[in-house]
């Protein structure tokens, strides 16, 4: 059973082991999901309204900026293709609870985690229709929805992958607005902090409802956006996205975190990858990269690697106590051992990533 107080996991990985044929939920059996009953994603006026109400705000309603630039345009397709993603996600797990499925039968007292389940799916059509209207007002095509399968049978599963998604995107807004700023994109930088605002009260709440501490980490851990592009392509149903080859970003090749339950202490950390993905067997000059709050990149070696048939497995050290490592921290398999200044360096070198890992501090 998943620990419904940790979760480790390679999205891609846990995605990729999910046959699409294992839903029972009449939501959606082909993974469509959209349009919606309220229009969503091209919503009326008055659909538009609707939402507007059930997320408790409006669009932010002045002009975008008269320009931006290419980077600019990649990161809101980015945020547009992930919203999206989270729309899908968020309105399922509604009707499931809703429905009473088996394993979302939160027995009485619900109403508090279903009206925030609702609003937060109004507020993230909200941020997805923003993304998407900016993306028009630049003369670009909007993100059209894929098809999607989430690898989570229960609601304890699905609210920890809900916290393990939203703080990569924690993570990866923390660089677009870095992106943002690189290039002079300043008019997007206040309404995308605002986001991670929301995003973060989203996150209280997904560790509230897991009995965690509401609040993580003082630095939450950053991420770099092709992380996040990979890491949502593994919800998604390979070739069911009309318009996600307009966005230009790297995926990386799928690692896999075998450990599971992590604790809070130094130890060594399981992982796997495909050998034929690696060309190479000189895992010598291979190496794991930490990503954990704001701190410089951690490196460490390959150890103890075995092959057998076509996959890899390997430890590598994991340094809770020097670092502190509480929250989310995202692995990599680079070529080469750096050193890396920052994120951007890691993502470079990446050849597998992103691994997920979760640490949480015990709650007495
Ligand atoms: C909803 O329930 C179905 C049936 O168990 C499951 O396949 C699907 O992944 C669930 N979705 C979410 C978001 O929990
Ligand atoms: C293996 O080759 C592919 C295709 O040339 C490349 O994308 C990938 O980065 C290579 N992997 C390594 C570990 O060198």
């Amino acid at each position: 059973m998943r620990s419904s107080t940790l979760v480790t996991a390679s999205l891609a990985a846990v995605a990729a082991a999910a046959p699409a044929s294992k839903r029972s939920s009449d939501f959606s059996p082909d993974g469509a999901y959209f349009p919606l009953q309220n229009g969503f994603p091209s919503p009326s006026k008055d659909q538009l309204m609707g939402i507007q109400k059930e997320a408790a705000g409006t669009l932010p309603n002045g002009p975008a900026p008269p320009t931006i630039s290419d980077d600019g345009l990649t990161s809101l397709k980015l945020i547009a293709l992930n919203e999206i993603f989270e729309v899908a996600f968020f309105t399922e797990l509604v009707y499931n609870v809703t429905n009473k499925l088996p394993g979302y039968d939160l027995g009485y007292g619900n109403e508090y985690v279903l009206g925030s389940l609702q609003a937060i799916v109004a507020q993230e059509q909200l941020h997805a229709l923003n993304a998407n209207n900016a993306l028009k007002a630049f003369k670009q095509e909007p993100i059209q929805p894929c098809k999607y399968s989430f690898p989570v049978t229960d609601f304890h599963a699905a609210i920890a992958l809900a916290g393990t998604f939203t703080d990569v995107v924690l993570g990866t807004l923390q660089d677009v607005n870095q992106i943002f700023s690189k290039n002079r994109d300043d008019g997007l930088v206040r309404a995308v902090s605002s986001v991670i605002g929301n995003e973060g009260e989203q996150e209280g709440f997904f560790r509230l409802v897991q009995k965690k501490r509401p609040s993580s980490q003082p630095f939450l851990t950053t991420s770099v956006r092709d992380f996040a592009f990979t890491a949502i392509q593994g919800f998604i149903i390979p070739g069911s996205c009309p318009n996600i080859d307009t966005i230009p970003l790297k995926t990386f090749e799928p690692l896999n975190v075998l450990s599971q339950d992590i604790q809070p202490k130094t130890q060594n950390l399981h992982f796997s990858f495909d050998k034929k993905a690696a060309n190479t067997s000189d895992w010598e000059s291979l190496s794991v990269v930490y990503l954990n709050q704001q701190n410089v990149p951690v490196v460490k070696n390959l150890q103890n690697v075995q092959v057998k048939d076509d996959t890899v497995t390997f430890d590598a050290a994991f340094p809770f106590d020097e670092f502190v490592m509480f929250g989310l921290t995202i692995a990599a398999v680079t070529k080469g051992s750096g050193p890396f200044a920052n994120p951007d360096a890691v993502a470079k070198a990446a050849v597998f990533a992103p691994g997920l890992i979760e640490v949480n501090a015990p709650l007495y």
